[in-house]
């Protein structure tokens, strides 16, 4: 990863970036206190007109300068107000645009929190994601990047790398194939990134002991694969914590649909069926590393939901932990089924004042909110206020959807309590159905629907193509606000 430190970022830098804020339609160099000589100012005036340069946050024209000092200056929209979103998007765009040099300095104001988001967007701009061998061809050159030494700096920048490699953690285990990422691979990776954290602790509950606690959906949803399901429990239990917040995410570590097969274009991307799960555990290790004082437990039930003799069918009725039980109407529906489990397991175990699960659950909260938008469902008013403002701090966004009541006499089932395929719109059917299982815990409770914003098609930002690692940003953030 690139290497962000402290330093001297002005003019005496081989490749300096240099914010540019928008006056009207067009671009001028932001104040941030380092001094242009009268030659030089007039020589990017000129430049940024001749380039239609429009400030606009993260437009980057680059300025060579052979022979003199800054060889080349990366010339950063940051728009006409600079806030953490615009010095993210600043940051992701002067990494790319340096990415064919080895070192680059970036003369931001003397605010740390200006150093965090441009940090924040460095980082994360340039993750990669290669099984073996890099491609020299693409790979960049950029090593290093120098920001300037303002007061609480340090702090911001070790704030901000807590923050990434929770992140890229995410992105790492989600990108993953499924040919090596079964539930234990899953388990070995977040264990190899938890350890030696202050008050943190990992728990593997192994299937023989999931059937006798009985977590039917669970082990249901696995038992058609070889690799067996697991639950992965991760604790931060700091001293003196007054609030305990549990995080339960999806984890399926590969989703066929099972015998309800899915076709070959519905399928190909099912590896990021885990997102969820990765979303959680990456933000109690944030939470831990960031010695947040509040008390957080992760559960993340995994499984790999193949086809085979051991599947679980259509009209198979199983029975979750608690005692609830779901007709078996469409083998896809898998990702409730295993939440079902894991909820009412916290809820009776856990005893938590708060509860959110995170979930790649249906195709339908894609459809209607787009790559960019998280679909958030709560029966709490204040609880969708704090993490819709925590997601709007960190750009991660999310829209709250309703949890209907008109649509909950579709989650009966003939023969059991619920059917795990209720009639309705998808995305607030499945929400319903997991409130089933919070039960009188419900007004505590959030559920977050990522099959959207869990992945990207194109590099943008922040944003790399492939997973993004949503919700672990956003849930740190809200974490730290408790
Ligand atoms: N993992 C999928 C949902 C999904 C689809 C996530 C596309 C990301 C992108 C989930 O297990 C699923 O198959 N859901 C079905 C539910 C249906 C069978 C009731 C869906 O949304 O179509
Ligand atoms: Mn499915
Ligand atoms: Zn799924």
């Amino acid at each position: 990863m690139l290497a962000i430190r402290l330093g001297p970022a002005d003019l005496s830098a081989d490749v300096l970036a240099l914010p540019v804020t928008r006056v009207g339609d067009a671009a001028a160099p932001l104040d941030t206190g380092l001094t242009l000589p009268e030659p030089l100012r007039d020589e990017i005036t000129a430049f940024l007109a001749d380039a239609e340069h429009t400030g606009r946050p993260g437009v980057t024209h680059s300025l060579a300068r052979p022979g003199r000092t800054p060889r080349r200056l990366l010339l950063v929209g940051v728009g006409d107000e600079p806030g953490a979103a615009q010095w993210r998007a600043a940051g992701a765009a002067a990494a790319r645009a340096a990415r064919r040099e080895p070192k680059l300095a970036a003369a931001l104001p003397a605010d740390p929190e200006a150093v965090r988001a441009f940090a924040e967007g460095a980082w994360l701009g340039s993750y990669r994601f290669r099984v073996g061998a890099d491609d020299p061809a693409t790979a960049p050159a950029l090593r290093t990047v120098v920001l300037p030494r303002a007061a609480g700096a340090d702090a911001a920048l070790a704030e901000a790398r807590a923050l990434v490699d929770a992140t890229v953690l995410a992105r790492d285990l989600t990108n993953t194939s499924s040919l090596d990422k079964s539930p234990s691979w899953f388990i070995k990776t977040v264990a190899r990134a938890a350890r030696d954290t202050a008050h943190l602790d990992l728990t593997v509950i192994g299937d023989g002991e999931l059937a006798d606690l009985g977590f039917g959906g669970l082990l249901a949803v696995g038992g058609g694969s070889p690799r067996p399901p697991r639950l992965l429990r991760l604790d931060y239990a700091p001293p003196g914590a007054k609030i305990h917040v549990v995080l339960v995410g999806k984890g399926i570590t590969y989703d066929t649909g099972g015998i309800s097969i899915k076709p070959l274009d519905g399928m190909k991307l099912m590896r990021k069926d885990m997102g969820g799960a990765a979303a959680v555990s990456g933000a109690t290790l944030a939470a831990a590393k960031l010695k947040l004082g509040v008390r957080v437990t992760a559960l993340a039930p995994l499984a790999e939901n193949a086809v085979s003799g051991s599947a679980m069918r259509p009209g198979d009725v199983i029975r979750h932990y608690g005692g609830l039980t779901s007709e078996i109407q469409n083998t896809d529906a898998e990702g409730r089924l295993v939440l079902a489990d894991a909820l009412a397991y916290a809820v009776a175990e856990l005893d938590p004042d708060l509860i959110i699960d995170v979930a790649t659950l249906t195709g339908g909260s894609w459809v209607a909110l787009g790559r960019r938008t998280a679909a958030l469902f709560t029966p709490n008013d204040d609880l969708a206020a704090a993490l819709t403002t925590a997601g709007n701090d960190v750009g991660e966004a999310m829209w709250r959807l309703p949890l209907a009541d008109d649509y909950v006499s579709g989650l009966a089932s003939d023969i059991a309590d619920v059917t795990n395929m209720p009639s309705g719109p998808q995305a607030v059917a499945a929400a319903l159905y997991l409130r089933e299982f919070v039960g009188e815990a419900a007004d505590r409770w959030a559920h977050l629907d990522i099959s959207g914003p869990s992945w990207i098609e194109t590099t943008d930002g922040h944003l790399v193509k492939g997973a993004t690692g949503w919700g672990v940003r956003v849930l740190t953030r809200w974490l730290g606000t408790l």
